[in-house]
């Protein structure tokens, strides 16, 4: 995958690429790109926390849960397909839209989050990977929640993101996404505890809107709040829809 002039290869941190059309087999070196690696190390470390922490505060309020109800109701109503939460973490939201009634399952590019999602909800389906390139079929699924998740992604690599959304979701298939409001890029060195090294972005809302929009996706509601408790920013949250007909 050609991104910003250079080769990435998500899922190991170095890989090598046989090229088939050269005489001789030539070893290509295809190292990932180091935002992929910052992310997956920090929430290597951070992972048993981070889920001890959210589940015994959970940060959505009922405005956030809204949001995924009317989510979850949306793809019931188109037949409750199978449900992507790509960036899961812990897995609290895909048991969440389980409990809502909707097949989900889980993707995070980080093993030890994926391990622990996997000890807390042991019926649910927990994979690793990366949202910039899924191992999933074209049109695949009914929905894809990306809770949090796209906000370790330079702004400039999102229309590959919203790309693949677009790629896996069947028509007509329904996307929820939550981040905080902002135009900045914030460095992150303390979290949950430890010391961790990665960058995590604020996004305006009118900006995702209209990178979904130019990725084909068509966007449906956007909801912004205010801060709360220990929030620093306004959160929000886009749902969208693939075009039932190409
Ligand atoms: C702030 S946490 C949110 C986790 C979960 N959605 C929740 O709300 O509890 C961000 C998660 O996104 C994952 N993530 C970041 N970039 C990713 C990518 N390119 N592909 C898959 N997961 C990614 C991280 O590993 C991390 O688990």
């Amino acid at each position: 995958m050609l991104v910003d002039g250079s080769l990435l290869q998500v899922g190991s941190p170095s890989s090598k690429l046989r090229c088939p059309d050269v005489g001789a087999t030539t070893i290509l070196d295809v190292t990932e790109a180091s935002y992929i690696t910052a992310t997956r190390a920090a929430y290597d470390i951070v992972a048993v926390d981070y889920a001890r922490l959210l589940s015994t505060e959970s940060p959505e309020t009922p405005v956030d849960l809204a949001m995924i109800e009317a989510f979850a109701s949306l793809v019931r109503s188109a037949g409750a397909g199978p449900v992507a939460d790509l960036g899961c973490g812990p897995g609290r939201i895909t048991a969440h839209l389980h409990a809502l009634g909707l097949p989900a399952f889980g993707i995070d590019l980080s093993p030890a989050m994926v391990a622990t999602a996997r000890k807390a909800y042991p019926d649910l389906q927990f994979d690793v990977g990366s949202m910039t390139a899924l191992s999933l079929a074209d049109d695949s699924v009914a929905g894809v929640v990306a809770w949090y998740s796209i906000i370790h992604t330079p702004p400039a690599l999102l229309p590959m993101v919203f790309a693949e959304f677009r790629r896996v979701l069947a028509p007509g298939g329904h996307l929820l996404l939550a981040f905080q409001v902002g135009n900045e890029r914030l460095h992150i060195e303390h979290g949950y505890g430890h010391s961790v090294s990665l960058d995590a972005y604020r996004l305006l809302p009118d900006d995702i809107a209209e990178l979904l929009t130019q990725a084909g996706l068509l966007v449906q509601a956007r909801m912004i709040r205010e801060p709360q408790a220990r929030e620093k920013a306004r959160q929000a949250c886009l749902l969208g829809r693939k075009p039932a007909v190409p």
